[in-house]
């Protein structure tokens, strides 16, 4: 990494070195000494053992706030202003970005530090269909002194709800008595799962499609082509068609940039650790391939923090990438070879939001950006970037391999395709479920799923995570597709299926929905964050005030500035459209 970054800082601009390309940037005030408070020589050397082997720049803030984090499990003043002084940023800078991520605990002059150790117990809604609230208050009170237990959003194992994470450690299905071993036993890593040796897995053709592209066996064009043919759409939410995608990127003028968004913050959905974990040379291929096919000189894998087994599986894969690059892939103007790198996340789902993703992987808060631009015309470091699910680029190496028509024929009722379903909730047998694009809920539930479970009969669903509705039983027979769920007011994104039974009531699940957006969203535009909060506070009336509610609604979609705000409202509404017996006389 040292090699990568170098950045020269002069009056009222930063010469940066990012990957060896050289980009001037404007700041919107001169850099001078940092001001604050002054630097406690003993911090300053603590920090400088913490730091050893990162390079001193910006890019890298949330990197070396992680250090600390882990070291001393908070943020002292000391240190901040310490790190400060070090990337020569104004204190006011640091300790702006250490507080907008959940993972950081900024600890000022005169508080208390948070105990060492923190038990967080998912309370989004799967795992709040499991008890996660009375597991939570149980293992406050038994862990009194020990352990600080937060509730936190989704962690990504909604499957296994209710979910709990001892330190790193994941506890799934948790049990107040399975949490207390971990804790007593000092389990706090995440055993990453065992998987291939790169060498090995080069051997054995994981990389055959990428190797072809290099010797020129496969052209560009032809790469763009069959992604459209197969009808490949973006699996992040949005569901852009990807091979338009690359071919817009490809079309900009260099140097272009690659970010693969691995954040998977939506509540219910967990595939991208699934194929991260069961397939990460698959995946990596995807990621390679899309780099050469647009010519990105690097490329930063953005996951988030809670995957720490995923991290420690991609850490040795990554550094190993490099160096066998080299033997394989010449650099070139036309086909430049990408520096590959890992970015952590710090606990903040609108960081999954592209733009909010690039500034975070640019060491910023994680806030979205207006548009236009957009980010494959400017994106990360001010160039024109591809942005990629990772189980986007799966599909688009299994496509290189299995050819366009294979994948376009697998759909269902006229559409293309395969999905990975996240499905969670009250079904026998949860887990990622490989299924045609357009297999109707009810369908899923019993051909994937093993049916309801015991006792549970459906009542609802959620056809897309948090932010895409909630749909009532009578519409259990519709395509789950995008587009299709649109005239019900709902989409499937990045298909996190949940499903209630007659246990359950929708206004509940609003209501822990609204409350996840509440507490995600960035704060930047005031009818995402006032708008979350009035919401918020209308739902917990018995009776719902619908005219007030739909108005609020409105202006939410109307004036956000990104998909959480404009998306927050979904299951405000779905509630008053479908389950209106439940806020009305
Ligand atoms: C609030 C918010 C959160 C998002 N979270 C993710 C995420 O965790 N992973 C992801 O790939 N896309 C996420 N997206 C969608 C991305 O902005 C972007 O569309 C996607 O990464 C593009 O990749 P694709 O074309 O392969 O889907 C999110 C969007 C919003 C508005
Ligand atoms: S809509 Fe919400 S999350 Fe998005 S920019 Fe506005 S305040 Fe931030
Ligand atoms: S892990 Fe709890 S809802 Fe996803």
């Amino acid at each position: 990494m040292l090699d990568e970054f170098s950045v020269e800082v002069s009056g009222h601009s930063e010469r940066r070195y990012i990957a060896g390309m050289e980009q001037i940037v404007h700041l919107r005030r001169p850099i001078g000494r940092p001001k604050g408070r002054g630097v406690d020589p003993a911090a300053r050397e603590r920090l400088a053992q913490l730091l050893t082997g990162l390079a001193p720049q910006r890019e890298l803030l949330i990197e070396c706030l992680h250090r600390i984090q882990d070291a001393e499990h908070h943020l002292s003043a000391p240190m901040l202003a310490a790190l400060a002084e070090t990337l020569r940023m104004s204190q006011a800078e640091v300790f702006e970005v250490a507080t907008f991520y959940h993972h950081f605990d900024v600890v000022g002059a005169g508080q208390t530090p948070p105990l060492p150790l923190t038990v967080r117990v998912c309370d989004s809604l799967s795992c709040a269909l499991q008890g996660a609230e009375a597991l939570a208050e149980r293992l406050e009170s038994a862990l009194q002194g020990r352990a600080r237990v937060q509730r936190v959003p989704c962690i990504g194992r909604c499957a296994q709800a209710p979910a709990v994470v001892v330190d790193r450690h994941p506890v799934a299905p948790a049990s107040e008595q399975r949490v207390l071993d971990a804790v007593a036993q000092d389990l706090r890593d995440c055993e990453p799962p065992a998987v291939t040796d790169l060498a090995v897995a080069v051997n054995a053709g994981s990389y055959a499609r990428l190797l072809r592209c290099l010797r020129g066996e496969i052209d560009r064009e032809s790469v763009f082509d069959q992604l459209d043919r197969a009808g490949l759409r973006g699996l992040g939410g949005a569901g852009f068609p990807t091979g338009r995608k690359w071919r817009t990127v490809a079309s900009q003028p260099g140097p272009r940039l690659m970010a693969v968004n691995a954040d998977e913050g939506e509540p219910g959905t967990f595939k991208d650790r699934h194929w991260l974990e069961t397939a990460p040379h698959r995946v990596l291929e995807g990621v390679l391939i899309a780099a050469w096919a647009v010519g990105a000189k690097g490329c930063w894998i953005y996951l988030r923090d809670e995957y720490a087994g995923v991290r420690a599986l991609l850490e040795p894969l990554v550094a190993a990438i490099g160096p066998w690059l080299e033997t394989v892939w010449p650099d070139s103007v036309d086909s430049p070879r990408p520096a590959l790198h890992l970015s952590r996340g710090a606990g903040a789902y609108v960081c999954g939001e592209e733009s909010a993703m690039i500034e975070s992987i640019e060491g910023r808060r994680g806030t979205p950006r207006l548009r236009p631009p957009y980010v494959a015309q400017v994106g990360l470091f001010g160039r024109p970037t591809l942005v990629n699910n990772p189980e986007t680029l799966y599909w688009a190496s299994v496509i290189l391999e299995k050819g366009a028509p294979w994948y376009a024929a697998q759909g269902r009722r006229g559409r293309t395709g395969l999905r990975s379903f996240s499905v969670s909730g009250r079904v026998r047998d949860p887990g990622v479920k490989l299924a045609p694009a357009g297999i109707s809920l009810r369908e899923l539930i019993d051909e994937h799923c093993g049916g309801m479970a015991a006792g549970h009969v459906l009542f609802g669903y959620l056809p897309g995570g948090a932010s895409g509705g909630i749909l009532p039983a009578s519409l259990a027979d519709e395509p789950l597709d995008f587009d299709t769920l649109a005239p019900h007011g709902a989409f499937v994104g990045s298909c996190a299926v949940i499903v209630l039974s007659q246990f359950d009531r929708a206004r509940d699940a609003a209501a822990n929905l609204m409350r996840f957006f509440r507490h995600e969203s960035c704060g930047q535009c005031t009818p995402c964050r006032a708008g979350t909060a009035r919401a918020q506070q209308l739902i917990g009336a018995p009776l719902w005030d619908a005219p007030l509610l739909a108005e609020l609604s409105q202006a939410m979609r109307d004036a956000s500035i990104c998909g959480l705000g404009q998306a927050a409202p979904n299951p405000v509404d779905s509630v008053l459209r479908f389950f209106p017996d439940e806020v009305s006389r």
